[in-house]
């Protein structure tokens, strides 16, 4: 069935704690002194916080559903979603540069996999007292519900390219900052790709792009809550978006087929 029983009723209680718990930890060290390391790229940044909120989602799942996977950014998790079975997918901080600057645009991101399709999402933004939540009925953001933007006119859409900084990603930005600048409304580069796509499905942005394949914790939570809250996740060619595809094209659906066309060569 597609939600009741016990046993995911059991999961999705989890689901909300986990998030809350994590974004708690995690808002406790913000703006604090925190030791900050790079990977593999001057702004591949990773924190004992992002590592120490994910420690606590993985032990906090295996605690009570030991057979569960735990997919996640950082060190000790899986990379990629099981085809069977339950399946956390942890972001602890999407967000990481804004986060060690300061700035209150990260998210605390944990999406529920049932057979590889998602079936529950919080992204969690405690810097800004926000959160995102969807739970097969629909999407809310903090204390009510929240839908995508009614804008249909091009010209006046706010887009976020929702990707990173490595150099495959550049050209992808440049190219997509171009189309904004001359067809389409406004830009934002909000730095949390979680956030972006809540943002959408709240109605905070009308759409968002990007040129390249991205990870399960910079996307599952947040494609979900943006069909949830009615919006449509295609990738550029106007196909829908599965964890496989090549890019992302997220938009509140009312001028889908246009942005198709304006972002579909890049
Ligand atoms: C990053 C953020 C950023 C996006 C990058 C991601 P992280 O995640 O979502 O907005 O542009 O592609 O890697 O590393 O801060 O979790
Ligand atoms: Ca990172
Ligand atoms: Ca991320
Ligand atoms: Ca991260």
């Amino acid at each position: 069935e597609e939600s009741g029983g016990d046993e995911f009723d059991g999961r999705r209680s989890l689901l909300a704690e986990v998030a809350r718990e994590g974004g708690e930890r995690a808002l406790e060290s913000f703006r604090e002194v925190v030791t900050v390391e790079t990977k593999e790229g001057p702004l591949d940044s990773v924190t004992e916080v992002d590592r120490a909120v994910q420690r606590h989602v993985a032990d906090r799942v295996a605690d009570a559903f030991p057979d569960d996977a735990l997919v996640g950014e950082e060190d000790g998790a899986e990379k990629e979603i099981p085809e069977t079975g339950y399946a956390w997918v942890v972001d602890p901080i999407d967000g990481t540069n804004n986060y060690v600057a300061g700035n209150r645009n990260w998210t605390t991101s944990v999406a529920l996999v049932r057979d590889g399709a998602v079936v529950g999402a919080v992204n969690r933004a405690p810097a800004l007292g926000e959160s995102y939540v969807a739970l097969g009925n629909g999407s809310t953001r903090s204390d009510g519900p929240c839908t995508t933007s009614d804008r249909a006119d091009l010209a006046t859409f706010t887009v976020d390219p929702v990707f990173g900084l490595s150099p495959a990603h550049r050209t992808g930005l440049a190219a997509v900052t171009g189309v904004v600048a001359n067809r389409l409304g406004d830009l934002r580069r909000v730095g949390s790709g979680q956030l972006t796509l809540s943002m959408v499905a709240a109605g905070e942005l009308d759409a968002a792009v990007s040129t390249v394949s991205l990870p399960p914790w910079d996307t599952r939570a947040g494609v979900y809550l943006v069909r949830e809250a009615g919006g449509v996740v295609t990738d550029l060619a106007g196909e829908r978006w599965t964890g496989a595809s090549e890019s992302l094209l997220v938009s509140n659906g009312r001028a889908h087929d246009e942005l198709v066309e304006a972002f579909g060569g890049l």
